[in-house]
């Protein structure tokens, strides 16, 4: 567990993180797409979500792992709606948002797919562009993974959201019993409101770090964290946790 204890970067539970909108909880089942549900982190969102209030819709390239995916999850949670689709374009179509849990290089190759159907709709990118040696980013200091995707996705909300928690977390958001935090970013409040509850939903405590550019840092801090991890072995169990008043 990593601790980082600056005021400066968070504006605290009474300004900058949201608990569960009330608004939220009464509004009607949202439904979210899941694009690379059966990778790590995937199917880490996937079964976390499952407990919330919405009908999720899981995309990825094989067929097989994805039934499976889908056994795993309503064995756990009986009443989930949740099912396995098998074109991301229809996916997306059918969501309010879309969730790109595939690896950064993937992502020109999905956005080009689901363009026209993602117009207006909220898409998170969890992505970390990490190079192959993990001692830094394929993306220059100007811009970050967020930022390409919604160059790629004009039309859509693009959200950074989930890149700095691992996928192991989701079992555990509790770790040396402090709530792991998640960072948010993006340019529209409304949005980042509907993330904050998701992220909420899977049980990590929300930050809104800032506007969509804050993904540079929320990037860089992924990498840290993966570096920090491979060196002091936190076994893929770690996140960040912002101490203030
Ligand atoms: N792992 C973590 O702890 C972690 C933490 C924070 C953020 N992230 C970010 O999360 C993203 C996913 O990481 P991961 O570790 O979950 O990777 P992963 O285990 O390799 O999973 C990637 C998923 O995307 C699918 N996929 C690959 N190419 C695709 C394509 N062109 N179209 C549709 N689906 C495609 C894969 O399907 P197949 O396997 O069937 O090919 C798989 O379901 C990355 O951007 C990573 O930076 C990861």
């Amino acid at each position: 567990m990593l601790f980082l204890a600056s005021r400066q970067w968070s504006r605290g539970k009474r300004h900058g993180t949201f608990a569960l909108s009330k608004a939220n909880k009464m509004k009607t089942k949202q439904t979210i797409a899941i694009i690379g549900a059966t990778g790590n982190m995937g199917s880490a969102i996937s079964q976390s979500l499952a407990k919330g209030n919405y009908r999720l819709l899981l995309h990825a390239p094989h067929e097989d792992k994805l039934t499976t995916l889908v056994h795993t999850i309503k064995a756990a949670h009986p009443s989930a709606e949740v099912e396995s689709i098998d074109c991301s374009k229809q996916a997306s179509w059918e969501a309010d948002i879309i969730i790109l849990a595939v690896p950064y290089a993937a992502e020109k190759e999905v956005a080009d797919k689901i363009r026209e159907v993602a117009n207006q709709k909220i898409v998170i990118s969890i992505a970390n562009p990490l190079n192959a040696t993990y001692n830094g980013l394929v993306t220059d200091a100007t811009t970050s993974a967020a930022e390409e995707l919604q160059k790629l996705l004009p039309n859509a909300t693009v959200i950074k959201a989930f890149n700095t928690t691992y996928a192991a977390d989701f079992a555990q958001p509790v770790i040396d019993g402090k709530q792991v935090d998640a960072f948010v970013a993006g340019n529209n409040e409304d949005a980042l409101q509907t993330v904050s509850d998701l992220v909420a939903t899977a049980g990590f405590n929300p930050i809104v770090a800032g506007d969509l550019s804050v993904s540079r840092t929320l990037e860089g801090m992924q990498l840290l964290l993966i570096q920090l991890t491979m060196k002091y072995n936190y076994n893929w169990v770690a996140g960040w946790k912002v101490l203030h008043n």
